[in-house]
């Protein structure tokens, strides 16, 4: 499930407007007037969040602002996928990491924050009721069998939010068990049985997909896609394992050449979209090999700045990562990911992502397996385990005390160049 989205239908069951997506930035305005009504603390701790321009709380309220004709006739409120959903069983229903991404849902109680949802001039019933991942929503009807080929009657359970999903899909589904994912963005996820909240709201915090869990994660903008603009530019024609691979032979840390991914601006732990890339540290000494492997190990390192966060905030330590993610197929970066955060990285047999955790949960929904865990160690195998190496780990602790402190110092300097 897309999380985040908006999309809005009247009292007959019709969309009323185009849905605004995860990726929608219009609503800068609306996420200080939410800090402004609610108070920041208070919203915080509710809903574990910072107001964030993604986010579908803000989303409303730029309608209310913006298109107030449309506004009017809000009868429901559902993410995109639960739209999906209400077209193949005729209910309305969500489940509850998708709910904890609205920013209106109370993190503790797993349900909409009534508090929230009035104080911002909403109104209860929009919100659909909201289910466990593995519970039966509803089932297909007929019209949704003709349209699909499933047979009337299938259950539809309730599914998650893609990452939430994507996590039961490579087995993080208890406390210590991370998940790491290197798309064009990078996320870095792990579970936790209480929610666990950064006082700022500054790491995402919502409901997992399984059933009473709960995870915190940073989402790093461009992981995988610092690998790739970076080949873009520098390197076209060549193959990603030529490139990656000279890589390996640089010394951890590349001797002293740092690079920040910041390169479409940053969404945790810095909520940035100023912030800019950059190699600091360069020398004679660099060759086109250090600068690759800086790429590699500053994406990591963001992802770790994230996890540091999330450790301060409670989550609990990763004995194990698991990767996922185009960019998580390469030996090296798996290493240096190992390496930086000074724990076992562990492939695994499943390629689908979230996908494949829908599928889990919809099994143990259908009666399959007993829990979500027990559906994970069923389907779920490792296939590759890298440890760090002692001498690595220390020196990109190092390595990251420097790093850290790079954003601070820069972020002033960034947003003079976006003046320029
Ligand atoms: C999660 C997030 C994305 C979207 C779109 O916070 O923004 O994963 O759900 O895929």
């Amino acid at each position: 499930g897309q999380m985040h989205g908006l999309t809005l239908l009247d009292a007959d069951g019709a969309v009323i407007r185009k849905a605004l997506l995860w990726n929608d930035q219009r609503t800068g305005a609306e996420c200080d007037e939410i800090r402004e009504t609610v108070g920041l603390d208070r919203l915080v701790e509710i809903c574990g969040n910072d107001a964030l321009t993604g986010f579908t709380a803000p989303k409303i309220l730029w309608v209310k602002n913006n298109e107030p004709e449309i506004y009017a006739k809000i009868a429901q409120v559902l993410l995109p996928k639960d739209y999906v959903r209400f077209c193949l069983t005729g209910d309305y229903a969500s489940d509850r990491a998708g709910g904890a991404g609205t920013m209106l849902f109370d993190l503790k109680s797993r349900s909409w924050s009534q508090e929230l949802i009035e104080t911002l001039g909403m109104k209860m019933e929009w919100f659909p009721p909201t289910f466990e991942g593995t519970e039966i929503t509803g089932r297909i009807h007929e019209e949704a069998a003709e349209a699909t080929g499933l047979k009337v009657g299938t259950p539809v359970v309730a599914g998650g939010g893609d990452q939430a999903a994507g996590a039961v899909g490579v087995g993080a589904v208890k406390e210590g068990i991370g998940m790491l994912s290197l798309g064009t963005s990078g996320v870095i996820f792990a579970s936790a049985k209480a929610p666990v909240i950064e006082p700022t709201g500054r790491m995402h915090s919502f409901c997992h997909a399984v059933p009473e869990l709960y995870h915190m994660m940073g989402v790093v903008l461009s992981a995988a896609g610092s690998l790739r603009w970076y080949h873009d530019t520098f390197a076209e024609g060549m193959d990603y394992d030529t490139l990656v691979g000279a890589a390996g032979d640089v010394p951890a840390g590349a001797e002293g050449l740092v690079f920040l991914p910041y390169l479409t601006g940053e969404r945790t732990p810095h909520a940035d979209p100023l912030a800019r890339g950059a190699f600091v540290g360069m020398t004679v000494r660099h060759t086109f090999a250090h600068m690759t492997r800086a790429v590699l190990e500053g994406v990591a390192m963001a992802l770790k700045d994230n996890f540091v966060q999330m450790q301060s905030a409670g989550v609990a330590e990763l004995t194990e990562i698991r990767v996922t993610g185009g960019g998580a197929k390469s030996p090296v970066w798996r290493q240096i990911i190992a390496d930086v955060f000074g724990a076992a990285i562990t492939s695994v047999n499943t390629t689908e992502g979230a996908a494949y955790g829908a599928a889990l949960l919809a099994g143990v929904g259908a009666g399959e397996w007993e829990s979500v865990s027990a559906a994970c160690d069923a389907s779920i195998k490792a296939v590759e385990t890298v440890v760090p190496k002692t001498e690595n780990v220390e020196k990109y602790n190092k390595t990251y005390e420097v790093f850290r402190k790079l954003y601070p110092d820069l972020k002033d300097r960034f947003a003079e160049l976006s003046e320029l």
